[in-house]
């Protein structure tokens, strides 16, 4: 999963990353379900000064913009857990915050994490989280996910109990799909949801998607472009719609609250684990904070 040129993979270029990638990219393979094998030390020390200076240039960048535009949820979330303009935030700071209000924790990986292992992490309430940061000179765009897209993007969501019910919701019910049919579709949510939910606020529009979160050029396109279709989110929907990667995404959907999303992923993972037999509540598997 090395790239030159990116990331700096340096940090994590050692014999117990090396064994967790292993481990990740057999996952689903006899011998390998557990995720906690996938989850590396976050080797602090590894941060140069011009890494935490990229982390302050963003935060300050998106922080400003957000504080207007993004989901007064998000918002509550960042100052929950924390979140600093100053450092790179270490795990432990972040997870001794998020423990006690949602359970949900980060855990430090060493690169790609496959679906099977995504939803197995999401449904523990453990959130993969890279650990490396993007160099300076990639500032305003990278095609992987980093520390700042995991932990400023997707993280502060997490604190909040609606929020940390649907995500965990979903990493059960994605669990459980075997074919790659319904797989796709829940690619599709994730993508429209967390990667890049727009939720209508006291009548304004406003993101929360990681996506939207840690990129200042998506985030005001999102918001103000008129080339974006904005639908009203309806998850059958959602999940019919198709995505590409490459480019501003031209199709968002927007909630009327994390309710809503909550409340149809239920129903949604209550579907797929009484096809299968299995709990007929996904909130059966939800552990005390
Ligand atoms: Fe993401």
């Amino acid at each position: 999963m090395k790239m030159s040129g990116s990331l700096n993979h340096e940090m994590i270029d050692d014999a117990q990353a090396k064994r967790a990638q292993a481990y990740a990219d057999h996952f689903g393979q006899p011998g390998y379900a557990d995720p906690t094998q996938m989850y590396i030390d976050q080797n602090y020390a590894g941060y140069s000064a011009e890494n935490q200076e990229t982390w302050t240039t963003l935060f300050d960048q998106q922080m400003t913009y957000l504080r207007e535009h993004a989901s007064k949820t998000y918002l509550d979330g960042a100052k929950a857990i924390n979140l600093r303009r100053d450092r790179i935030p270490p795990l432990s700071d972040i997870n001794a915050r998020l423990l006690p209000m949602t359970g949900w924790q980060s855990k430090a990986v060493p690169g790609y994490v496959p679906a099977k292992a995504f939803f197995a992490c999401l449904s523990r309430r453990e959130f993969p989280t890279t650990i490396v940061i993007r160099p300076k000179e990639s500032i305003d765009y990278l095609p992987e996910p980093d520390i700042f897209h995991d932990i400023f993007g997707h993280v502060p969501l997490h604190a909040d109990p609606v929020f940390a019910e649907f995500l965990q919701t979903y990493g059960l019910a994605a669990l459980e799909c075997e074919d790659d049919h319904h797989t796709e579709r829940l690619a599709r949510l994730f993508w429209f949801t967390v990667e890049f939910g727009l939720i209508r606020e006291d009548g304004e529009l406003k993101v929360y998607g990681s996506g939207l979160i840690s990129s200042p050029g998506e985030s005001r396109h999102a918001l103000t472009s008129p080339d974006v279709d904005r639908r009203p989110f309806h998850l059958e929907t959602v999940c019919d719609t198709s995505f590409e990667i490459d480019h501003y995404q031209p199709i968002l959907y927007v909630l009327e609250s994390f309710e809503q999303l909550r409340d149809a992923m239920v129903t949604y993972a209550e579907r797929v684990m009484t096809g299968k037999g299995k709990p007929s509540s996904a909130k059966r598997a939800v552990p005390t904070p």
